[in-house]
């Protein structure tokens, strides 16, 4: 092995007891156009869900708003008796209004986060429902309220938590947490992870990924592969990837494992054989100065980035 390499650790603690392996799941394109309803093809989903776990995946996100409900559902139906070592990641405190209402001027009106502590109890509730758990491995918050105090939203997860309804709490964000908003809460709960977008052609939460590292969080980055705008035969990444026997996928998946040792990954895919593809990236190994070469060859490509304002 090169004396440069960056090694990288293929599984994660999360939380002190949840070992996962780094190359997990976005399981939020199992569902009906923008997000909503069932998955045009219910078979097709459930066929990726099984295969995940047999290539090893055991961690999967989701979220109550995937659908809403849908999403959780299909999980339940793919993979009901869970694997022992599978961890499903489901977020709550996110209302949804019509499919595609995250895209601005396409869909409908807008998400819009609800923290207040009865309705996060009720999606809690529900989420252990659709998904037939007694308790959720990790339990993020969507979004943060502003119009609830922080320690309502944490302290309601927190009595969720006691019941031992949720094992570990974590926090998400459109477009992701800031460090200011993770000190705030972990003065209220012990938060274990965050999801904030976040990809190699995207690092705007660069200190944030740094921070959650020194403090043992797992980061869990959302849009790994730009929503898909970082993917296919025809993206910008691949002439840069053919260099180290990659897609543009696996890529752009290992150098999140690479630049990293807090990252879990969520890709998320409708298709098997990028499914099979993407796992793969596990397998490819870069050295410090092919981390270095990466950089300079992709800040020269530019790719396309997509996020929200903050
Ligand atoms: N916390 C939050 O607020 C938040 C927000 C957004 C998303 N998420 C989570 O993050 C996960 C990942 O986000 P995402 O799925 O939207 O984006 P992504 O993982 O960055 O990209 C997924 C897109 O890439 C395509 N793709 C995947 N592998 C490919 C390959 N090997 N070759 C070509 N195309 C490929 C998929 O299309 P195909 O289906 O054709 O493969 C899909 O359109 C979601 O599933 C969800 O769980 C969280």
């Amino acid at each position: 092995m090169n004396a440069l390499q960056v090694e990288i650790n293929p599984r994660l603690t999360i939380g002190g007891d949840l070992t996962v392996n780094r190359l997990g799941f976005g399981a939020m394109h199992l569902t009906g156009p923008g997000m909503w309803g069932d998955p045009l093809d219910p078979q097709a989903a459930i066929g990726v869900l099984r295969r995940a776990v047999e290539l090893g995946v055991n961690f999967i996100d989701t979220a109550d708003s995937y659908g809403p409900g849908n999403n959780e559902r299909i999980i339940r139906r793919a993979l009901h008796p869970y694997p022992d070592d599978l961890v499903i990641c489901t977020k709550g405190g996110l209302l949804r209004s019509g499919p595609k209402d995250w895209i601005h001027g396409e869909g409908a009106p807008y998400i819009m986060p609800l923290g207040r502590p009865e309705y996060l109890r009720q999606q809690v509730e529900m989420s252990l429902r659709n998904l037939g758990l007694e308790c959720i491995g990790l339990y993020q918050l969507h979004s943060i309220d502003p119009a609830v105090p922080l320690a309502d939203q944490m302290g309601e997860l927190v009595r969720l938590q006691e019941q031992g309804k949720i094992r570990h709490i974590g926090l998400s964000g459109q477009p992701g947490v800031t460090i200011d908003e993770l000190i705030r809460a972990r003065a209220h709960a012990n938060v274990v992870a965050i999801e904030n977008l976040y990809n190699i052609a995207d690092r705007a939460d660069e200190d944030t990924l740094r921070h959650a590292e020194e403090h043992d969080i797992a980061f869990i980055p959302w849009f790994p592969l730009g929503h898909g705008g970082l993917v296919g035969p025809d993206n910008v990444l691949a002439p840069i990837a053919r260099q180290y026997g990659a897609t543009a996928s696996q890529l752009a998946l290992s150098w999140l494992l690479h630049h990293s040792p807090a990252t879990v990954l969520i890709p998320g895919t409708t298709s098997i054989e990028h499914l099979e593809q993407n796992m793969r990236a596990i397998d490819i190994e870069l050295s410090e100065s092919d981390m270095a070469d990466i950089d300079v060859a992709v800040n020269r490509a530019k790719p396309p980035v997509w996020r929200p304002e903050r």
